[in-house]
């Protein structure tokens, strides 16, 4: 008889330890289960409707605050072809956007190859042919770095200053691919003819930089990434960036001290009224 009741209360005890157990265990799946935004769609097919409702209002939440984080929204530029498009963190260039008329400026550059980099559209390059000259005449000598570059240079390039310095700090100073406006064929990195401090923060410090602030407006260029702008432009200072705009653009914007996105902002707000 003592052992009968000796068995039974095993018995009983064994039963309330295994249900205990897996009680914790299904809190310990809640815990840990995958975010409803990361299941695919066989998992997705278990859930309730109003599970689902939450999965589609989770997703673009997610995206959104990566995009935040990233910088970048991708509005397209309605006419990526005119001179004064507005290319930056918030404005892609369409996909497969590629300028009809590059030509070859008759300027020097750093290298000899004729090679994509060596290329800027017609207007722009006639523009830069001028602007060279009058640097020449005041005794600045000046050279060609790098111009216009396809999608598939700028994503190896933006690829591998991410591999080097990490997201965060490459888009300080890298766009990303469809963002450049290396890609519109309207913008130059220039340096002396020497290639000193070539697109490096101590080109601010020589005399081009200081002849380009002045005068590159002159023949329809921009600083366009200056000093001190970098929360509207997205990217630190670049003396050696040069943007082609057309005279009168390049006129007013060195004129009032904006940058392109507070010219642009002028003149679509003026548009509306
Ligand atoms: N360095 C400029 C921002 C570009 O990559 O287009
Ligand atoms: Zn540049």
């Amino acid at each position: 008889m003592r052992r009968l009741i000796h068995t039974s209360l095993l018995l009983v005890f064994s039963f309330f330890l295994f249900v205990g157990c897996d009680h914790q265990n299904d809190t310990k799946m809640n815990d840990d289960s995958k975010p409803k935004s990361e299941m695919n769609e066989d998992e997705k097919q278990d859930l309730t409707e109003a599970e689902m409702d939450e999965v589609e209002t989770e997703a673009p939440v997610k995206e959104t605050q990566q995009d935040a984080k990233q910088g970048n929204t991708n509005q397209v530029a309605a006419n990526p072809a005119s001179i004064a498009v507005l290319v930056n963190k918030q404005y892609a260039l369409p996909e497969n956007y590629h300028p009809n008329d590059l030509v070859y400026p008759e300027v020097p550059f750093l290298f000899e190859e004729k090679i994509e980099k060596r290329m800027m559209r017609s207007e722009a390059a006639s523009a830069l042919e001028s602007l060279f000259a009058g640097a020449k005449k005041e005794s600045i000598h000046l050279a060609g770095v790098s111009a216009y570059r396809s999608h598939a240079t700028q994503t190896s390039l933006f690829d591998r200053y991410v591999e080097r310095d990490g997201m965060e700090k490459a888009k300080r100073y890298s766009a990303v691919p469809g963002h450049s406006e290396h890609e519109t064929g309207l913008a130059i990195d220039v340096s002396g003819s020497d290639g000193r401090c070539a697109v490096e923060d101590c080109f601010a410090d020589t005399e081009e930089a200081v002849w380009l602030a002045n005068h590159a407006w002159e023949y329809g260029f921009i600083i366009r990434y200056p000093q001190g702008k970098e929360e509207i432009t997205g990217y630190q200072y670049e003396p050696w960036h040069l943007r082609y705009v057309g005279l009168d653009i390049a006129k007013e914007i060195q004129q009032s001290g904006k940058t392109l996105e507070e010219y642009s902002q002028t003149i679509s707000t003026s548009k509306e009224k």
